[in-house]
């Protein structure tokens, strides 16, 4: 299939989780797909990728440093001669009750979800006007812009903002080519999962066990199903959808009342 075909991309936080979903499905489209993580393990994903037949390149980049970033953003145009896609997946969650979360903390996690997403956009985006043609696809929460969850305060309000600077950005670059929109995920199975499981004294298992109960699809999600639904953001048919925020999790926050963990 090639429906990136010739695209260049970036995704961040892909050496593994839904990044690396986003990432194997976009390279699976025909698309030039860098690898952009601080995890040395991205090398061994982007091998991975690159054995099934497709082109991608790991880069250890930490999104909270503007410099770095921008020095990647760099050597990936001298490289191969464009970017075309940015998805800002890269993120980092921080469990504690807000009496209990410290300014240290907040800012730990802002720099990561909030200002990593600013950092590589501000990389890009000014060789996607001049290339009139870009889609940015910032991967947010449903915690936050749509559901609070106690214990994520700092976390929330990082996607929340992630949101915010969605819109703000899509109006600024309308009818430039380059589209900006939001993907808000409910519960995916990834990595992830393993610091709440810890926060709340069970096993991974258990914890998604009890996770899909509630959810009326009776599973968590896929990694490759966030990133059949970034492949669409970043393909050539959504070029008239900008500006918008994509829920997916298997219709969870539209229940009336959720029932996790009730017992
Ligand atoms: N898993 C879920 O249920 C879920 C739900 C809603 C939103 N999300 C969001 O999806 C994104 C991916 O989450 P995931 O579940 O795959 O998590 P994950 O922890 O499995 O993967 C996140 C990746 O980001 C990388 N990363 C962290 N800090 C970085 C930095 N400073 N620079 C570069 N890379 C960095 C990590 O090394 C890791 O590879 C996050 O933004 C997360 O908030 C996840």
């Amino acid at each position: 299939m090639s429906r990136l075909k010739d695209r260049v991309a970036i995704v961040t936080g892909a050496a593994r989780g839904i990044g690396e979903g986003i990432a194997r499905v976009m390279a699976r489209e025909g698309a030039v797909v860098a690898l952009w993580d601080i995890l040395e393990s991205g090398e061994g994903t982007a091998e991975s990728v690159h054995r099934s037949g497709h082109v991608a390149v790991f880069t250890r980049v930490d999104v909270s440093d503007p410099a770095r970033v921008t020095e990647a953003a760099r050597g990936l145009r001298d490289r191969f001669g464009r970017i075309d896609i940015l998805v800002n997946n890269a993120g980092i969650a921080s469990f504690a009750p807000f009496v209990d979360m410290t300014e240290e903390e907040r800012d730990r996690v802002f720099r990561v979800n909030f200002n990593g997403v600013w950092n590589c956009t501000k990389a890009v985006l000014p060789g996607m006007l001049e290339q009139q043609y870009g889609r940015i696809i910032n991967v947010s929460s449903v915690t936050g812009p749509r559901v609070g969850d106690p214990g994520l305060s700092a976390y929330s309000a990082t996607k929340g903002a992630v949101c915010g600077l969605t819109r703000t950005l899509a109006l600024e670059v309308a009818g430039s080519g380059v589209t900006v929109n939001a993907i808000l995920p409910g519960y995916i199975a990834t990595p992830l999962t393993e610091p709440m499981a810890e926060e709340l004294g069970m096993s991974v298992e258990e914890l998604e066990r009890r996770i899909s109960d509630g959810i009326p699809a009776k599973r968590m999600g896929t990694a490759e199903e966030v990133g059949e639904l970034a492949l669409f953001l970043a393909s050539d048919e959504s070029g008239y959808i900008t500006g918008q925020e994509f829920v997916i999790d298997g219709g969870n926050i539209i229940q009336e009342k959720t029932l996790f963990y009730s017992d």
